[in-house]
């Protein structure tokens, strides 16, 4: 297994390589105008949704796909590009997606999105987490995930976290700036990860209606009890249990699935720091969220 990447500031965002040696094709990457980009800071909920959505479109007709083909392979990351693990980069497992629509995932930061799907007016789907629990998961997966930085004790880690010093940059400038692109780009749904675990059902039906489908209640209800977290953990095609670089024994993919988790981490300094700088970096955003 190879060792840890280096992050590095790439146009003012810290990055891996495994995110940026494919940045040529990455950006030229043609977009389709039935494409739907599920995008997200890490940890914020993507496979979840990517789920939702898979089950929305696929789930009726599609048994093989729902019974051997991995989440993270239906529904390519873009970005990613690991030669030690896969032929295949992001850009080129969306090219080769049999489906349409094709559902494709990405972590970008909105300016760093491939400039075709903005002029192609594909459909997007971002969603966002409160980052105090945000920044536990985020923790815990870089504890487990051999191509991810080392994160350091918790300490060090929200430290990074509050400078903005993870991969794929400040959480700050992700959720805002997401936010900020709606305002313009109407083909975008914001979606919270609290209000799913709020009313799974709700927000199910919420991305049916956003999607143009014609889903039935009884479809929206079976969907949404196999995407509850306890069905999700059990389930090999979405707990990530197959990832070679994933090691399960320090913490699984699945972890724990809650909002509020960050009460077991911080400590009353550590909260009452990342509340002073979480005011000074949010001041001139309206998004707002529930811890
Ligand atoms: S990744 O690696 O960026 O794609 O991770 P991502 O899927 O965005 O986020 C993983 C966290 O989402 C939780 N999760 C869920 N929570 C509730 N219900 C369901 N169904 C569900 N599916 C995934 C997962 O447990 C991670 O959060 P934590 O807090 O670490 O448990």
């Amino acid at each position: 297994m190879q060792s840890r990447p280096e992050m590095f500031d790439f146009e003012g965002i810290s990055m891996t390589n495994f995110f940026t040696d494919n940045w040529e094709k990455l950006q030229n990457f043609q977009a389709r105008p039935d494409d739907i980009l599920i995008a997200t800071y890490p940890k914020a909920g993507t496979t979840w949704v990517s789920y939702i959505l898979d089950l929305l479109y696929f789930g009726n007709d599609d048994q093989e796909r729902q019974t051997s083909k991995p989440i993270y392979s239906r529904i390519p990351c873009l970005e990613a590009c690991f030669p030690e693990y896969s032929t295949v980069t992001g850009t080129e497992m969306a090219d080769d997606l049999p489906t349409s629509p094709r559902l494709i995932k990405t972590h970008l930061p909105v300016q760093f999105v491939p400039k075709s799907f903005w002029e192609q007016n594909s459909r997007v789907v971002y969603v966002a987490r409160n980052a105090k629990d945000n920044a536990v998961s985020y923790f815990h997966f870089d504890r487990m995930n051999m191509v991810q930085p080392e994160p350091g004790d918790w300490n060090s880690f929200i430290q990074k976290f509050m400078k903005g010093k993870n991969v794929f940059g400040p959480w700050y400038d992700h959720v805002s700036g997401w936010w900020e692109k709606k305002q313009t780009y109407s083909n975008l749904l914001y979606l919270f990860y609290e209000d799913l675990v709020e009313d799974t059902g709700r927000e199910v039906e919420r991305l049916s209606s956003f999607l143009g489908l014609s889903s039935s209640d009884e479809e929206r209800e079976k969907i949404t009890i196999s995407v509850q977290f306890d069905a999700m953990k059990q389930n090999n095609m979405t707990n990530h249990v197959t990832v070679p670089f994933m090691d399960f024994k320090i913490s699984p993919f699945m972890r724990k699935g809650k909002v509020g988790d960050w009460k077991c981490h911080f400590t009353v300094a550590q909260n009452e720091q990342f509340d002073e700088i979480y005011k000074q970096k949010m001041k001139k955003t309206t998004v707002r969220f529930r811890t």
